[in-house]
């Protein structure tokens, strides 16, 4: 599928974005480890998180659709899952793999485990070896470090300390998973902060959790029962619209019910400091006790944005938001420098060198760097054809680069955008003074 965008000068109005896709693969997968009924609202239906809940099918917990967004997952606790039949496609979903691979390690059978060309490119090894160490086999290509991955668990697991190389909320909560099925505590440390919705969904189903100096650990022997999640809105997927409304000439958007867990709102943070507009009014949705995760309403509009830096803890807290932030920062005066986010490298696409070379074709200037972006913003960009290589975030970015630039973008391999914002482009076109983004064959 190929999106034709037009610039626009105008966009107001009110828009809700789907569940936040970090918290609903956690729900669904926690749901499937706790005894009991776990009722979750406001769940992404997006395909990463539809592989989630295949992938907890395969291992015995019974999922019921009651409605858009509203699932329940019942199965019987951590000691109740099944061998998988078949082998678990992960499609896209980075989460979905890393996540199951610490599930598995503690299981007393074998399971497979694959995904699309994308998933099976990207680096599992950095949870293979600290599982492998606790216990558990894992063999697959490469060494064992990409999908398909074989994954043959053990029970009881090893304690571990494990300080990870990357600040990877992937890696911490695979590792912390695992950990209910091990002989001793499993402590994670990280360089910097990642996203902790693992911990506070983890404890409020019962698991034993603490954390200090920059360090947190599951103690085995909690009991995980099953409980109501509300998911908030996914504030990765607001980011299209906070950067759109920041830039486009005439825009007052808001974007209700929007997760603002603080490991999350760096993005928020860069846009201030860069000179956005952007107000918040915090919203009971998602507030919910289950998982403790604080919403907002959030409203930008117009204004001059001037280049900033980014760089250090500040990167965990938007990494996924770099592709939009790009944007931004073409259009704002100065230079925007990115650093220490080589992370971004081993994405759904190498996002560095997308995000410099696709930009670069709409006129903007943009040097890549081994670990960021040095982009020279304040000259206008131009309609191109551009592609987004497979990658959801890409897609959407360009959609929004294509909003911003003068004459028509033509945005090629876009239909990854339902992986993450089923809907995107009808919440576009709602926004817009007429309809700006439309699909073609
Ligand atoms: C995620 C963690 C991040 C993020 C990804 C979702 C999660 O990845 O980029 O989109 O839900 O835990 P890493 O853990 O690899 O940094």
């Amino acid at each position: 599928m190929r999106i034709h965008v037009r610039p626009v000068a105008r966009l107001r109005g009110e828009v809700t974005v789907p569940g936040d896709k970090s918290i609903s693969h956690r729900a669904a997968l926690f749901g499937a480890l706790a005894a009991g009924r776990t009722e979750i609202t406001g769940f992404l239906e997006g395909e990463d998180c539809l592989a989630t809940l295949g992938a907890v099918r395969a291992l015995g917990a019974e999922v019921t659709r009651k409605g858009a967004g509203h699932y329940l997952v019942d199965a019987g606790g951590p000691e109740a899952l099944a061998e998988p039949e078949d082998v678990i496609d992960c499609g896209n979903s980075g989460t979905t793999a890393r996540l199951l691979m610490g599930v598995l390690a503690g299981q007393p059978f074998w399971a497979v485990l694959t995904g699309d060309a994308s998933l099976r490119r990207r680096p599992m090894d950095r949870v293979a070896a600290p599982l492998r160490q606790m216990g558990a086999t894992v063999v697959g290509r490469q060494g064992g470090s990409r999908l398909p991955l074989a994954v043959g668990g053990a029970r009881p697991l090893r304690a571990l300390r494990f300080a990870s190389p990357v600040a990877s909320a992937q890696v911490k909560t695979a590792l912390l998973l695992a950990g209910l099925w091990a002989d001793g505590p499993v402590t994670v440390e990280e360089p910097a902060p990642s996203r902790d919705h693992t911990e506070r969904m983890l404890v409020a189903f019962g698991a034993r959790l603490s954390a200090a100096g920059g360090a947190v650990t599951l103690h085995p022997g909690g009991s995980l029962r099953g409980r109501a999640v509300a998911v908030p809105g996914d504030i990765s997927s607001a980011a299209f619209f906070l950067v759109a409304g920041a830039v486009v000439p005439d825009a007052a958007v808001s974007v209700k019910g929007v997760g603002v867990n603080p490991t999350r709102t760096g993005l928020l943070d860069v846009l201030a400091q860069m000179g956005a507009d952007i107000s918040r009014r915090e919203s009971g949705a998602g507030t919910g006790v289950a998982t403790a995760e604080p919403a907002a309403d959030l409203r930008v509009t117009s204004a001059r944005l001037r280049g900033t830096s980014v760089g250090g803890t500040l990167v965990p807290r938007l990494i996924d938001e770099i592709p939009a932030l790009a944007v931004a920062a073409c259009l704002a005066e100065g230079i925007t420098e990115i650093r220490d986010a080589a992370e971004l490298r081993v994405k759904e696409s190498d996002r560095i060198r997308a995000i410099a070379s696709e930009l670069a074709r709409m006129g903007a200037t943009i040097t890549e760097r081994p670990d960021g972006l040095r982009i020279h913003g304040g000259r206008p960009l131009r309609g191109a054809a551009v592609s987004s290589g497979g990658d959801h975030r890409m897609a959407m970015a360009l959609v929004v680069a294509g909003m911003l630039a003068e004459g028509e973008t033509v945005v090629e391999d876009t239909d990854c955008i339902a992986t993450s914002f089923p809907g995107f482009l009808d919440a576009v076109n709602a926004l817009a003074d007429g309809p700006c983004a439309q699909v073609s064959a």
